[in-house]
């Protein structure tokens, strides 16, 4: 595993992970061209070289060649990865290779090359760092201004990423809507361009940054797959363009849209990461590298040895109508189920009664806490839970203290509506005196109580994106403005309280991504908390990101978004999947149910480790039919969970068996089926498969597996 060079009359570079070989060539006029991705192959001669040759006076050559980086200029057409206008409004960009150097530091090894705009002084870097283990590459571009003019950036990507040729491309994206987010969907790539984008300010409900590409035949446990995801908070765009060769690039980062930065000389401009990899054992094992990789790389602190908390969040139960009595009595009954953490969602501050006022407000309503939430917080720790509070920072209602002080804190335009959304407004935090008191503001939340968990909330998209004080340079920079500001709040933040979790939510999942996840330990990631809808949400989650980030709520039946009535085993088996929470209204629970409960969450914490840091194989995905199937193995593989969910029952017929993977063969594995045990091997419980008994509509089972050392049946 390694960076080779090879200096001949070519230079080449060979980016080598576990399993894989990416190669860069660069030709004789100096152009990079990429040569090849995936499996590596015997010989070094075995790999294609650079093109040289302009083979048609009609097909120029800057159209043949596989560029790695393609500029804006010559003779160009396709989706550019840079476009830029001069001071002199020159808008043609030359990049050539200039040099490259290899930075073997931390955990990983980088390429950076090096090209250049000379005629401007524009430097342009390009990174690759590579993440051996799980056959994953990280790309993002630094671009210098090293000339004496200001350059406008009209466009700049992370990285395109060329497939080799396929005969059919096959894309498999993430799409959604609010209460609908992370559905999976596939389509054939055909000749033109496909985009997935953002132009809402945040990440999205509609669509995630991640993607996978196969041949149309792979599947959970074969196939090639090329797959990647983003890591960007605000307005990005992912472009599939298949040429008229039949090739395919996949450009992505920041989106264009109503987007423009002035470099001025000197200065530096760093794009998001993009990072990508291929397998050839199908998008399970894809989805498995980037789980492993988001807990090594990605997540913040050591994320592999902390575990989540099992947490109570009061929102469904008591919605705006908070107060210290009514949070207590909760606390109660949360804490005697066994939860860890009790978080008071909205309605704690300002004027909130309802979503119409308050946001910006950040002081405690003494009607609702007449002792401060020192008093609460007391209680819930005395009770032996950490204490957490939702707060959602970026936003004012029109309605609030802090919009009559500052009404031009908000994005608008001069002499244009400023349309609400949820009844609030979004904060411009391009300006530093707001991002200032958005720091404040939780600092000495953080300062004064003892909080250990903070619901970090976003629950409405831009509109009207203007900021009127600003030179007509700035006015397009505040879409990554905005993020760059939200980044540095949560960096200096976990800074100086490293213990406190933070979670990403943003009316649900309308922010996950890479980028959030290297400052926030664990996402929301739906409003909806049907445990059936939320079966095919998180199954969607799971193709790009970890269970142990997914954090979901046993609440109440019949649930209030589609009145669907579901058994609280089937709800907690469906919140077990990820992080665990309780969202209902205890109060309302029976005497059974709350037994129930304990039961469940005695049973989580002692899976949670295999959940949130083992292996997950979704053995029968959702859109195979009426039976859905997912197991976790830990990393020792001597324990293994199996959760398995029936749909509806049909014509008497028994269920097939499920064939468990991720085994070793020789090991044998005992668990329990009503009241019986049984044992088998690991190669039995994947080649003849485990028999459940599931019946009815809606009916789960949780089964556990562990190693025994002998047999003793
Ligand atoms: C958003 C969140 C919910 C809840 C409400 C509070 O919708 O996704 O979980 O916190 O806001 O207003």
């Amino acid at each position: 595993m390694s960076i080779k060079i090879l200096n001949n009359d070519e230079k080449k570079w060979f980016l080598e992970t576990k399993n894989t070989v990416y190669v860069i060539g660069v030709d004789e006029d100096k152009n990079l061209q990429h040569l090849y991705w995936g499996e590596k192959l015997p010989y070094t001669s075995d790999y294609p070289g650079v093109l040289l040759l302009k083979e048609s006076p009609f097909d120029n050559f800057e159209q043949i060649i596989k560029e790695e980086f393609s500029p804006w200029g010559g003779i160009r057409y396709k989706e550019p990865g840079l476009k830029v206008i001069y001071e002199d409004q020159v808008r043609d960009l030359i990049l050539k290779y200039k040099t490259y150097k290899l930075i073997d530091s931390d955990k990983c090894k980088t390429l950076i090359i090096y090209l250049i705009d000379s005629a401007y002084n524009l430097e342009v870097e390009l990174n690759y760092r590579l993440i051996e283990e799980y056959d994953l590459i990280e790309r993002w571009v630094n671009i210098k201004n090293k000339g004496s003019q200001s350059v406008q950036i009209k466009q700049i990507l992370s990285a395109q990423w060329h497939l080799p040729d396929i005969q059919n491309y096959r894309l498999s994206y993430l799409y959604g809507r609010w209460a609908g987010e992370t559905k999976l969907s596939r389509i054939e790539l055909g000749y033109g361009k496909k985009v997935l984008e953002s132009r809402r300010g945040i990440t999205s409900h509609q669509f995630n940054p991640w993607f996978a590409v196969d041949n149309g035949q792979a599947d959970e446990d074969i196939g090639k797959v090329y797959y990647g995801i983003l890591g960007w908070s605000g307005n990005w765009k992912i472009v599939f363009e298949k040429d008229s060769y039949g090739r395919l690039q996949i450009g992505g980062g920041i989106n264009d849209f109503d987007f423009s930065w002035q470099l001025k000389p000197n200065e530096c401009f760093v794009t998001p990461k993009f990072v990508a990899g291929h397998t050839t054992n199908g998008f399970g094992d894809a989805s498995r590298k980037l789980h492993h990789y988001q807990l090594d790389y990605i997540l913040p602190g050591n994320a592999n040895h902390k575990i989540r908390p099992v947490l109570y969040n009061s929102w469904e139960a008591t919605s705006f109508n908070v107060n210290e009595e009514g949070q207590k009595k909760l606390a109660e009954k949360a804490a005697s189920l066994g939860v860890e953490l009790f978080v008071l969602d909205d309605g704690w501050f300002g004027e909130r009664n309802d979503d119409t006022a308050g946001l910006g407000d950040w002081y405690v309503n003494k009607k609702k806490f007449p002792h401060d939430l020192t008093s609460l917080i007391s209680y819930v720790n005395e009770l032996g839970m950490d204490f957490g509070l939702w707060v959602e920072p970026e936003m004012v209602n029109k309605n609030s203290k802090l919009y009559n002080l500052h009404p031009d804190w908000v994005y608008h335009f001069p002499n244009r509506p400023r349309s609400e959304s949820r009844n609030q407004f979004v904060l411009n935090l391009a300006k530093k005196e707001v991002v200032e008191y958005i720091y404040d503001f939780i600092n000495t939340l953080l300062g004064t109580y003892n909080i250990k968990f903070i619901k970090w909330d976003m629950n409405r998209p831009f509109s009207e994106p203007g900021w009127s004080e600003a030179s007509k340079f700035q006015q397009q920079e505040i879409w990554v403005c905005h993020v760059q500001g939200l980044y540095q709040i949560l960096d200096r933040l976990r800074r100086k309280y490293p213990e406190v979790i933070f979670e990403s939510c943003s009316g649900g999942g309308g922010r996950i991504d890479l980028g959030i996840l290297q400052r926030t330990d664990q996402v929301w990631v739906s409003d909806n908390t049907d445990a059936f809808d939320r079966l095919k949400i998180q199954e969607g989650f799971s193709y790009a990101y970890a269970p142990k980030i997914m954090m979901s709520w046993v609440t109440d039946s019949p649930n209030w978004l589609n009145q669907r009535k579901l058994s609280l085993e089937y709800r907690f088996n469906v919140a077990m999947m990820g992080g665990l929470g309780i969202g209902g209204n205890l109060n309302n629970w029976s005497k059974n149910e709350i037994k129930l409960a304990k039961e469940k969450v005695i049973q989580y914490k002692k899976i949670r480790e295999i959940i949130q840091h083992g292996d997950q194989y979704r053995l029968l995905p959702s859109w195979k039919g009426n039976l859905i199937a997912v197991e976790y193995v830990n990393k020792n593989k001597d324990k293994a969970v199996l959760f398995v969910f029936l749909h509806s029952q049909q014509f008497g017929e028994k269920l097939p068996p499920i064939k468990l993977n991720g085994l070793i063969s020789d090991f044998l594995y005992q668990y329990q089926d009503d009241n019986k045990k049984i044992i088998l091997s690991g190669k039995a419980l994947k080649e003849i498969g485990l028999k459940v008994n599931l019946k009815g509509d809606f009916d789960s089972k949780l089964i556990i597996l562990e190693k025994q050392n002998k047999r003793n049946d």
